[in-house]
């Protein structure tokens, strides 16, 4: 997978704080409850609620629940909400055809409630992680059967998991790099109206959750963000049930901090919801002060532009501690991308996560 952006990026040094100066001002103690960890902080989740509504969540890796007691006790206090990494996508749920696996996505959804947390769903229609049953059915597919695949798909893991779900990334990363769409199975057989069309199928399925469309690199300026708002904005005057748009926020040091504020307003001026989905900040290892401070940089002005923006209403890492995380499997030499290290201990970039909560001041309070 590709997720270098486009060329055309602003520089990293100098861009950190200047999003939120005006909006941001030196707060004290916000009376947000404290971290079960003895630390007497306060938790992400208190502070971000606390400041703007805002949920917080994180992607789980669902190896680690339930068998790490530290990775369970920052997961369930740290964040309001939770997005399974890999449980609830075709490959996890139906490995067999017509046979389905919810046990993972169920347990995580368990954990969810105990800890009164929302989900994220996570994620219907993808190119990516099909069951090998598909992909090997998939050439030989009508388009009319690949359609009643697709539709049978969402029905059954959306009514499976009716009302358990806030948010559904009903379709993930569906253009490329230059704005076009991406040749998978759904376009090739269905034709770009199966965007459409999973949007229809997942609103009968569950007419409560919203929906999201959710890609990378539409943070920043450019034709894969035009084309994403293009059919976006399509989609809304039709009256398609669309609800919302993920930026996933993959960033990496070496190229700079997206104007996501600018980004996520221009999607929200189209009456939609927006959330940040996956962020992670990545550098190349081992990390020097330089590259430790533009990663306080990355999550810092991530987390600003959702505050600042009404219709961002949340802020999801993708996973939270170094040892698990999917970049190093990835993108040789990087790493260091989460807020905490391999052994679970708070990093720099978890403490400006705090800062820019614990000074948020006069930003709009979502509902
Ligand atoms: O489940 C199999 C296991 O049976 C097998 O033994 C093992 C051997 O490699 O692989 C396991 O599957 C792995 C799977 O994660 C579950 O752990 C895959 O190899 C591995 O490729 C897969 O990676 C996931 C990746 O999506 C796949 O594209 C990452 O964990 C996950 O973080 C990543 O998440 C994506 C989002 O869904 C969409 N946006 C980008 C993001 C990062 O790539």
């Amino acid at each position: 997978m590709s997720l270098h952006p486009p060329l055309h990026r602003r520089a990293l040094a100098g861009t950190a704080a200047t999003a939120l100066a005006v909006a941001l001002v030196a707060g004290g103690a916000l009376g947000a409850s404290a971290a079960p960890d003895g630390s007497g902080r306060s938790t992400l989740r208190a502070l971000a609620q606390s400041a703007a509504g805002l949920k917080i969540g994180t992607a789980i890796n669902t190896d680690q629940l339930g068998s790490n007691t530290r990775y369970d006790q920052i997961a369930g206090s740290q964040f309001s909400t939770v997005t399974p990494e890999n449980v609830m996508k075709w490959d996890a749920i139906e490995p067999k055809r017509g046979q389905f696996d919810y046990t993972a996505a169920d347990e995580l959804v368990r954990f969810a409630r105990q800890h009164h947390q929302l989900v994220r769903g996570h994620t219907l229609v993808w190119y990516n992680q099909l069951p090998q049953w598909l992909v090997d059915l998939g050439p030989f597919l009508t388009s009319k059967q690949t359609a009643a695949i697709l539709k049978q798909h969402i029905t059954e893991e959306m009514t499976h998991f009716k009302g358990k779900i806030w948010q559904w990334d009903v379709v993930n990363e569906a253009f490329n790099e230059d704005g076009t769409l991406r040749d998978n199975l759904w376009l090739e057989k269905i034709g770009p109206s199966y965007i459409e069309k999973a949007f229809r199928w997942a609103h009968e399925a569950d007419p409560k959750a919203l929906l999201f469309y959710n890609d990378y690199n539409i943070e920043y300026a450019g034709p894969k963000q035009d084309g994403a708002y293009a059919l976006v904005r399509g989609l809304v005057r039709k009256g398609v049930p669309i609800d919302g748009v993920g930026f996933q926020t993959h960033l990496d040091t070496q190229y700079g901090i997206p104007d996501l504020e600018t980004s996520m307003q221009r999607f929200a001026n189209l009456g939609l919801r927006t959330a940040e989905t996956e962020v992670d900040v990545r550098t190349t290892l081992p990390v020097t002060a330089t590259e430790q401070s533009a990663q306080n940089a990355g999550y810092s002005e991530s987390l600003q532009a959702c505050l600042l923006v009404r219709a961002c209403i949340s802020y999801t890492v993708w996973g939270f501690g170094d040892a698990y995380s999917w970049i190093p499997g990835v993108f040789a030499g990087e790493g260091s991308a989460d807020l905490y290290d391999a052994n679970l201990v708070a990093k720099p970039q978890y403490f400006a996560l705090q800062s820019v909560l614990r000074t948020a001041k006069g930003v709009p309070h979502r509902s």
